[in-house]
Parts: structure tokens; C-alpha cells; sequence
């Protein structure tokens, strides 16, 4: 089985890693795995095709070799695309995408936000689509080097109810994570779960990166954790507005989240310390412009919007 894994940030990483050295272990078992990672920097592919993955859990260290290139054509068709691009690449990760499919090819993307999905629905020559959203915890320590931070459930699904050759094809996706690892299960309301940690990140991740602090630390103001709290109020709003349905209370669940993280630095606060662009669009952008749309004001998140525009131009 032929996979393809786009974009070797910390997610990407922490998939080809344990997909490689987890399926080597049970080789009687499993089918080949033919893994692949695909990156846009030559100088970091040529990198990691020399130098392999090391995966850091805990104090242990693992180390594997990695196929990986900026040539889609070195890879050819595959079986299953991985998208771990962040939400401001996905464009460019979905041209490259649409030069390894094949007519049974299915495409993963787990991103961060929402703000993927318009992209995901004006595409031609996309395979059937898999929405992903992942609890999963990595950061880079190093190119190749990722450190998996805290284990969670993923869950895949697809937008809309699929063939039963479909179906097949992501109960064969399902397996393959969870043989590495990576535990995961299907579900049929993969938009609700996107929506649930769309709040999660609403709630969280601007504050952290204008705050320059730890998630945990959000709780420790009054001023922070009033913050948050509005922010994920106004997008629950929105989302309700929208028809999703919220299983659970969305600010109880983004105050667990922020305690069981304390000490993470969330994504966003990781983009603004290497200068990078923020998600800010596809979480409290997509709110905001939700909002607007149905005439629910989202004036705490317009705030939060507008203070890392200015982080990022600040550059
Ligand atoms: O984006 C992130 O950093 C994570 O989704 C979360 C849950 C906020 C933890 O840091």
C-alpha cells in the first residue's frame, strides 16, 4: 500500500515515524507499507532522505529511514494521501495532492480551523475526501525530529454518506493508523468534531500567541480566561446558528483542554515565535465571517483577529 504524507511539520512527522517503525515491528502481519514523506523544500527533503525521522516519546529516542521528496512523480500514484499541511499551505498542498492520485485514491486532510474546507470544495481532480481532526500532541524539536507530546483519539469521516467501496477504503485508512499507533476511529459527524475543536482552538490559540504564553496560563487572569470564554461563546453561537451539534459544553471542554496542556505551546504561539503565518484565518477568521454571514456579532474574536494581523505584520 502506497501512502503519501504531504507536509513534514510535526504532525506529518510524528505519522510517517509511527506508521514506519510500527508496521516494521509487525511486518508477518501487515501488508508492505511503501510510506512517503512529501515536502516542498528540497533542501529539507534531501535532509530527511539522508538523515530519517527520529521519534521522541517520553525519554526514549527511535530512529527509521524515510522516503522523501519534493517530486510527486518520484512517488507516483498513491493509495492514500495524507494532508498534514497547516491550514495557510493547504492550497498548495492540495496541487501537489492531485498529482499522486489514482482512481482509487483517498485523500486525509487534518488541519487545524475550517478554513480548508471551501478550498477542499471548489477543487477539481480531487479523490473522495476524508476530514481528519486529531488530539494528537507533537512539536518539532528539529527538522526530522519530532517529540510526540501527548497521545489523543482521532477521528475521520467523510463530509457526505459515501459508496460502500468508499466506505471500504477508510475502514483500509482506520487500520493502517491504528496498526501505527495512532489510535483512531469513523465516525459519520465529522463536521461536529471539526466544529468541537474549531471552538477548542478559537478559544486558546490567538490568546496564547498575543499572550506569548503556555496554554495553562490563560486560566491564571482573570482578563485571559474572560477572553476565552467569550471567544468561545460567540463561536458557539455561530456554530449552533449553523445546525452543528455540540455534544458536549464547548468552554467546559477548552478549559479541560487548557488545563491538560499547561505547558504546551500551542500552534499559533509556535508559528509567531518562528515568524511564520498563523491559522488565525481558518479558527477565529472563519467565525468571524460565519458571524457576519448570519448577524451574530463576534466582537471578541473580531479583537483577537485583528492583534495577530498585527503580530504577523510586525514580522
Ligand atoms: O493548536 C494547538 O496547539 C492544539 O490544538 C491545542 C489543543 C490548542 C493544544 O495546544
Amino acid at each position: 500500500m502506497k501512502v503519501a504524507i504531504i507536509g513534514p511539520g510535526a504532525l506529518g512527522c510524528l505519522l510517517a515515524a509511527s506508521l514506519t517503525i510500527k508496521l516494521d515491528q509487525s511486518r508477518d502481519v501487515n501488508p508492505a507499507l511503501d510510506l512517503w514523506l512529501l515536502d516542498y523544500k528540497p533542501e529539507r527533503a534531501r535532509y530527511l532522505k539522508e538523515n530519517g525521522l527520529i521519534l521522541e516519546e517520553g525519554n526514549q529516542k527511535k530512529t527509521c529511514r524515510i522516503n522523501a521528496t519534493v517530486d510527486p512523480q518520484e512517488i507516483g500514484p498513491a493509495d492514500i494521501i495524507i494532508l498534514c499541511v497547516k491550514s495557510p499551505q493547504v492550497a498548495a498542498g492540495l496541487q501537489l495532492a492531485a498529482k499522486l492520485v489514482q482512481e482509487d485514491t483517498l485523500l486525509v486532510t487534518l488541519q487545524n480551523g475550517i478554513g480548508h474546507l471551501a478550498l477542499l470544495k471548489n477543487r477539481q481532480k480531487l479523490p473522495p475526501i476524508v476530514l481528519g481532526v486529531t488530539a494528537q500532541g507533537a512539536n518539532m524539536v528539529a527538522p526530522g525530529h519530532v517529540c510526540h507530546a501527548g497521545d489523543g483519539l482521532t477521528r475521520i469521516g467523510f463530509l457526505k454518506s459515501a459508496s460502500f467501496t468508499r466506505s471500504l477504503l477508510l475502514a483500509k485508512v482506520c487500520n493502517l493508523l491504528n496498526y501505527g499507533g495512532i489510535e483512531t476511529v469513523i465516525v459519520d459527524n465529522i463536521l461536529d468534531y471539526l466544529w468541537s475543536k474549531l471552538l477548542i482552538n478559537t478559544g486558546i490559540n490567538a490568546l496564547t500567541a498575543i499572550h506569548r504564553c503556555p496554554n495553562g496560563r490563560l486560566l491564571e487572569s482573570a482578563d485571559t480566561k474572560e477572553k476565552l470564554s467569550a471567544a468561545v461563546r460567540e463561536g458557539e453561537a455561530v456554530a449552533r446558528a449553523l445546525g452543528i451539534e455540540l455534544a458536549d459544553d464547548p468552554l467546559a471542554i477548552t478549559l479541560d483542554v487548557c488545563r491538560k496542556t499547561a505547558q504546551n505551546l500551542s500552534s499559533m504561539l509556535q508559528d509567531v515565535n518562528r515568524k511564520r503565518p498563523t491559522e488565525i484565518d481558518a479558527i477565529n477568521g472563519e467565525i468571524a465571517a460565519a458571524g457576519r454571514r448570519l448577524g451574530i456579532p463576534t466582537p471578541v474574536n473580531d479583537a483577537l483577529i485583528k492583534k495577530v494581523k498585527e503580530i504577523e505584520q510586525a514580522y
